[in-house]
């Protein structure tokens, strides 16, 4: 037996290691068990077992996934499944090709149930239970949804041009229909392929695996006893040279497909398939960026609000990216003699640091982070006086949230869905910005884990005790690929998409247009946090997995919520009128924010660059797209309403290009936000000096 040489690599300098330092044991690696929150009853929460088969229910469930609609509410509102739209009810599965709607305020995917399918053999009704469609399977790309009263299967695949269903168990008479009209009805010799043509243009394929002999009227064809696969695809632009390629394609079918992160900024997508042939799927833009080695069909194109998808021949996919330093302090440095303003703001900021007055946890982890990058701030400009009291101020805050005895709020674990939530959340869905039902946990556990991380490196003693708590709430939104030391009762990763790219910030809620996330910045955020972690804690499997899904988070946020002026993903206008997204929908762009309107540019710059570490240097790393955002967002600080405290972050992003004006801008400022302090934005623009 052979084991893989970096395998031994690996085991001998850990061994090495813990020979030469003693304390290693301790520091080194990963908390040997998994520490569980005390546990709590949610009263807010959904019951799972509406929508998820019994099977599924006693492992933890996805909370901010692409399909979170079919198992909220009532489970029917669409879903974007690229590249199209699906809608279930508890009869019938429809779907569309969406037309993609943009002005200067929106851009948005409009639903039209194109087709619909069902069966015309129901259950009796007095199959109450088995009414509502079903979840039996999901996977990182995947969804199986059935229809248990109608005999039907979809597996919803995303990327997949095909949209593919079976009958379950017996046979069954199909039907689909439409709200369009059938111009025409066409089967081949073979009656396995079959062509409709609608009145609004679109022609669809639809291929069956046995032949099927179908009856149809103007807006609708049925079928009579089948019991095999049918697959279902649009025909791009109807452009009839793309047939043959839905033709070549159309045996080959995947049923669920995994996402790996097998080496560090590297991601395998493998899919589990049936029938013959190699697979069809489509790729969004970034995907195009990363991938590797595979066929890419360049012409045959499906729109999507998303950008062009394009066909890509394989049954796996790997995506590279290029590696991203994650280190405590500013990575080009900054000039000595930048120290003592820095230093003397930094004196005044530590000054300021008392008990914390929030009980909320997203404001409380944002004060605890603000405190940590003042010692490591230190740290770089030579201050260590700072150093014990911002440890001293980092553990007397966050050890009451660790200890489970803060009285006015605490982490307690969740078990229906399987997650933390906040005490507030436990009985509210709207305290703590929804932590209840899941929302935002990267955001406000990212500031957390960072707080902590700083921590464990200054305080080692506080590192060594609280260890199983930090890795805790870092497992709550990545616990994948943490390998013999993953926690069983959290899911692998809760907020990041591995299909999309990024995170999700939206939980148990059903929404129209699909997950949502506003911030990107703090996103990043906590993925360098959790690769923090693994600094503080010697933990270079962590390090690689945080750094890896902050890399891709900023790729896409580059992709998706950074407007480049001329971009035609979003349309002329948008992009004329837009320098950055404010809330990113899965099937829409929005120019307002929660908690501001469009016209508050310099709100959408602070939410998308918040909180300044680092990293933030390589979220926007393009000094010329820093410029066109900075003059974009800088009219905006001169309307009524809109706090002085925004300022911070158009200065900070004016450091890229230009940081003498921005720290005279800085140098005049009177307040901060609640994250922000003096001394790390100055840290921030001294950092920027070219
Ligand atoms: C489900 O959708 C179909 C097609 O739109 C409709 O005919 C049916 O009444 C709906 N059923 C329910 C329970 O809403
Ligand atoms: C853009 O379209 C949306 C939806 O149709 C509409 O509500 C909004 O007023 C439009 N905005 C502008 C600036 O035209
Ligand atoms: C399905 O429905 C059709 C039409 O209502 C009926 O003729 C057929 O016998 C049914 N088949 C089964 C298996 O129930
Ligand atoms: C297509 O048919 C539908 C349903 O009859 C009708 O409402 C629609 O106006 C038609 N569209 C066109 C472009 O003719
Ligand atoms: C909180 O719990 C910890 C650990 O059990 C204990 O050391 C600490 O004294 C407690 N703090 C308060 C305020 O009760
Ligand atoms: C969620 O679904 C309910 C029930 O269908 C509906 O009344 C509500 O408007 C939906 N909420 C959102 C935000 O779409
Ligand atoms: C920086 O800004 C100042 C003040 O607005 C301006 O005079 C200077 O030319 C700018 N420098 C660069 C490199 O853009």
């Amino acid at each position: 037996m052979a084991l893989p040489t970096s395998f031994w690599l690996f085991l001998s300098f850990s061994l090495w290691y813990c020979n030469a330092l003693a304390l290693a044991t301790t520091t080194h690696g990963p908390p040997t068990t998994p520490f569980l929150f005390p546990e709590t009853k949610s009263t807010v929460v959904p019951n799972p077992a509406r929508f998820f088969s019994s099977h599924l229910l006693s492992s933890p469930l996805p909370t901010n996934s692409f399909f979170q609609n079919f198992v909220v509410s009532n489970g029917d509102d669409h879903e974007y499944i690229h590249p199209y739209l699906i809608k279930s009810n508890s009869s019938s599965l429809s779907f569309s090709y969406p037309f993609l709607l943009s002005n200067s305020s929106m851009v948005q995917q409009i639903f039209v149930p194109d087709l619909t399918i069902t069966s015309l053999n129901k259950t009796t009704p007095s199959a109450i239970l088995n009414k509502r469609h079903r979840i039996s399977s999901f996977s990182d790309l995947s969804v199986t949804l059935d229809l248990p009263s109608n005999n039907l299967r979809f597996y919803l695949v995303r990327g997949s041009p095909f949209l593919t269903c079976k009958a379950i168990t017996r046979s069954t008479y199909l039907s689909i229909s439409t709200i369009h009209d059938i111009l025409s009805f066409s089967s081949d010799a073979s009656l396995t392929k079959h062509i409709i043509k609608l009145n609004n243009s679109q022609t669809w394929l639809l291929y069956t695996s046995a032949p099927i002999r179908f009856t149809h009227s103007v807006s609708q064809i049925t079928s009579r006893e089948f019991s095999g696969v049918i697959r279902i695809a649009i025909l791009p632009n109807s452009e009839r040279k793309y047939e043959a390629v839905l033709d070549k394609y159309s045996s080959c079918y995947p049923i669920s497909g995994d996402a790996k992160l097998s080496e560090p900024f590297r991601l395998e997508y493998k899919w589990e398939k049936k029938g013959r042939g190699k697979l069809l799927l489509l790729a969004h833009p970034l995907h195009r960026q990363l991938l590797s080695g595979n066929i890419v069909l360049e012409g045959f194109k499906y729109k999507s609000i998303d950008g062009d998808l394009v066909g890509v021949i394989g049954d796996s996919w790997v995506l590279k990216l290029e590696p991203i330093p994650v280190t405590w302090h500013s990575i080009a440095g900054i000039r000595k003699e930048h120290f003592p303003e820095i230093v003397s703001a930094l004196r005044k900021d530590v000054d300021t640091l008392t008990t914390i007055s929030t009980p909320s946890s997203y404001f409380y982890g944002k004060e605890v982070a603000r405190a940590a990058r003042l010692a490591l701030i230190a740290e770089e400009v030579g201050y260590p006086k700072a150093i014990p009291v911002v440890a001293k101020f980092l553990k007397n805050a966050v050890q009451p949230w660790l200890d489970g005895n803060y009285s006015r709020n605490g982490f307690l674990y969740e078990r229906k869905w399987g997650g933390l939530v906040t005490k507030l959340g436990s009985t509210s869905s709207t305290e703590d910005f929804g932590f209840g039902i899941y929302h935002d946990h990267h955001f406000h556990l990212g500031y957390f884990v960072y707080a902590i991380a700083v921590l464990a490196k200054i305080d080692p003693a506080s590192g060594r005790q609280y260890k199983p708590q930090a890795y805790s709430l870092m497992a709550d939104y990545m616990n994948v690929g943490l390998g013999s030391y993953s926690y069983s009762y959290y899911p692998q990763v809760r907020c990041f998409d591995p299909w999309k790219l990024h995170s999700w910030a939206a939980g148990l809620q059903n929404y129209t247009d699909g997950r949502n996330q506003e911030s990107t910045s703090e996103a990043v955020n906590a993925y360098y946090s959790a690769a923090l972690l693994g600094l503080a804690y010697k933990d270079n499997h962590l390090k690689r997995i945080g750094s890896t899904l902050a890399a891709l988070e900023i790729l896409s946020a580059q992709t998706w919520w950074h407007v480049r002026e001329g971009n035609d993903m979003y349309g002329k206008e948008f992009s004329r009128k837009n320098r950055l997204v404010g809330i990113l929908w899965a099937n829409m762009r929005d120019t307002k924010l929660w908690f501001a309107p469009a016209e508050w540019t310099a709100c959408r710059l602070g939410i998308q660059v918040l909180p300044m570490t680092p990293i933030t240097e390589i979220l926007f790393s393009n000094a010329e797209f820093a410029r066109d955002v900075v003059n974009w967002a800088l009219p905006s600080l001169s309307l009524s309403g809109l706090s002085g405290r925004w300022k911070d972050f158009v200065y900070a992003l004016e450091g890229t290009y230009n940081y003498t004006s921005a720290i005279a801008k800085t140098r005049k400022l009177t307040e901060h936000d609640d994250g922000s302090t003096l001394a790390n934005l100055l840290w921030w623009i001294y950092s920027q000096e070219r």
